[in-house]
């Protein structure tokens, strides 16, 4: 059953729609001139691939700005559509610094110079590598790579031994229907989160329609609702490390 709230073992507070929508009314006014910097950045970027859609790009914007995490460990960046997102909450928060992992390097021609000066480094490989002892002392965890269970089961079983308790971590592509295929990533990390006694958070509009649909209303009242990125699936999956 799709629960939309974390049992946080850390004094942090539950990741929870209401936990949400304190975020949003918080940090409106910066989360509208960010909106609208990344509305810019599509249009001057227009070849740009962008997958993280509205909902699941500014909650994790908001539970940066309020966790003001000092390492951000991204592993997928695709074009930097959720690299630019991340900066610029470290930007906000004046502190913190983004470490990105991928195979590719098409991030580093679109991620801005002035976003990226002094806080974001890329790390080209394929993470179950360039990972390896790695020493990052990571606050947050952000997973957008390989959607398959084989990758799942590697940082299920390698990385997130590496994580402290209470650490949040994001997983995308894991509900884009009411639930994950039997044989997916998003499987293999709802399965681990069960055995481990841990809950999670989702704004996915076909996992937690509720959710999506209050998150969308408060939205509308605060004007932020005109869309940056035309995706409605939302599929990300939060928590906090077990
Ligand atoms: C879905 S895209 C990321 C989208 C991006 N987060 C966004 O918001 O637009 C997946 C990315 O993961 C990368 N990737 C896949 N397997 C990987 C691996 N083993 N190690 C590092 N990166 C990987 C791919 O090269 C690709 O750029």
């Amino acid at each position: 059953m799709i629960r939309s709230s974390v049992a946080a073992r850390s004094s942090r507070a539950e990741i929870t729609l209401q936990h949400v929508c304190q975020l949003y009314r918080r940090y409106q006014d910066d989360l509208r001139v960010v909106r609208k910097e990344q509305r810019e950045l599509r249009t001057a970027c227009p070849e740009m691939k962008t997958q993280l859609d509205d909902l699941e790009a500014e909650i994790t914007y908001l539970l940066m700005r309020e966790e003001r995490p000092a390492t951000v460990v991204e592993i997928g960046s695709l074009h930097g559509w959720s690299t630019t997102w991340i900066l610029r909450a470290l930007r906000d928060n004046r502190a913190g610094a983004l470490v990105t992992h991928d195979l590719i390097d098409n991030a580093r021609h679109n991620v801005p110079a002035e976003l990226a000066e002094g806080r974001w480094t890329f790390v080209p490989g394929d993470a179950r590598e360039t990972l390896r002892g790695h020493r990052h002392s990571i606050d947050h965890l952000f997973i957008d790579a390989a959607h398959t269970a084989s990758f799942a089961r590697w940082f299920v079983g390698e990385l997130f031994p590496t994580v402290r308790a209470g650490t949040t971590v994001s997983v995308h592509d894991v509900f884009h229907r009411r639930r994950p295929w039997p044989v997916s990533e998003g499987r293999v990390v709802l399965s681990w989160l069960a055995n481990n006694g841990a809950g999670y958070f989702t704004p996915s509009r076909l996992a937690a329609a509720r959710v999506n649909r209050e998150l969308k209303e408060l939205k509308q009242r605060l004007g932020l609702l005109k869309p940056v990125h035309d995706g409605l699936d939302d599929p990300m999956l939060f928590f906090r490390m077990p």
